[in-house]
């Protein structure tokens, strides 16, 4: 049995891995913005053995929550799954950060920085990282005049990668992998997304848990658990290098040394 963290699991695909990871018998500690949320969260699962709170287009939420993870023990993985898509409109959080990105990629970031490393660590990506661009002079759209929430997301995912890519480099004991679980008929997805819904939450439980050799490896991304070739972009050091170091100056948090 494997004690297993999976964020934004109030609905869509972070409850449905939580749900399958119930039934096969692991531990499963959900999260939900706020109280309200996860009230909902508990009555859709009442297996979970809790429901950490906090919001994660702030910092202070996401310290809360990697601060409720900590104290509840370690986990043996986290999956980084809370996120917003592409009809996000333009908005700027209490802290300054672009509301997207802060969901997006700073809150997987600071959180693996903050929560105690588990063994495996699972980021959810898209197909679209393919169309993402990397600009680490604006990685916000602060600076761009006009706001094209598609292409932020892309961008947002392709930095999932990086970061999933970046943490398996500088953390060798820990896997940290990174998956797209298809187009699927979620909230974000949209009712008439095409691809297989009971696929979409099958990858992050088995690459959280599963001892099957294919999951045991680290740096890898996943479609329907078979590793894919990630945008090339993902495997250059240095990107992951600015990325993380982005990051750290945003949140004022280095990754921490992990041997
Ligand atoms: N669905 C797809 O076709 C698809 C395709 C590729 C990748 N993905 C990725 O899969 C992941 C899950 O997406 P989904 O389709 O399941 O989306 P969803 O149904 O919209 O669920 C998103 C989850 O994230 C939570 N969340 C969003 N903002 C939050 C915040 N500020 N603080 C705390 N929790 C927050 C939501 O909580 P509330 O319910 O309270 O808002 C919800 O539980 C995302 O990372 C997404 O990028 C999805």
């Amino acid at each position: 049995m494997a004690r297993v963290l999976i964020t934004g699991s109030s609905q869509g695909l972070g409850l449905l891995a939580g749900k399958l990871l119930a039934r096969q018998g692991h531990q499963v500690v959900l999260h939900a913005r706020n109280a309200e949320r996860a009230a909902d969260t508990r009555a859709a699962l009442p297996a979970a053995a809790d429901v950490l709170v906090g919001d994660l287009s702030s910092l202070a939420g996401m310290e809360a929550v990697a601060e409720q993870a900590n104290a509840s023990g370690r986990f043996d993985a986290v999956i980084h799954n809370a996120g917003v898509g592409d009809r996000e409109r333009r908005r700027t959080t209490a802290d300054g950060i672009n509301q997207l990105f802060a969901i997006n990629v700073v809150a997987p970031y600071l959180l693996t920085a903050l929560i105690t490393p588990p063994e495996r660590l699972v980021y959810l990506s898209s197909g679209v990282h393919h169309r993402g661009s990397v600009d680490l002079s604006d990685p916000q759209w602060k600076n761009r005049l006009w706001w094209r929430g598609h292409q932020a997301y892309a961008d947002s995912k392709l930095f999932d990668v990086l970061l999933a890519f970046g943490v398996a480099r500088l953390w060798p004991g820990v896997r940290s992998n990174a998956l797209e679980p298809g187009w699927v008929p979620t909230r974000m997805g949209g009712e008439g997304a095409p691809d297989d819904m009971s696929k979409g939450y099958v990858t992050q439980a088995w690459l959280a848990t599963s001892d099957d050799p294919a999951a045991d490896v680290t740096g890898e991304y996943f479609f329907h658990q078979r590793a894919q070739a990630p945008a090339p972009i993902t495997r250059d050091v240095e990107v992951q290098e600015e990325l993380l170091d982005y990051c750290a100056g945003l949140t004022r948090t280095p990754l921490p040394i992990v041997v």
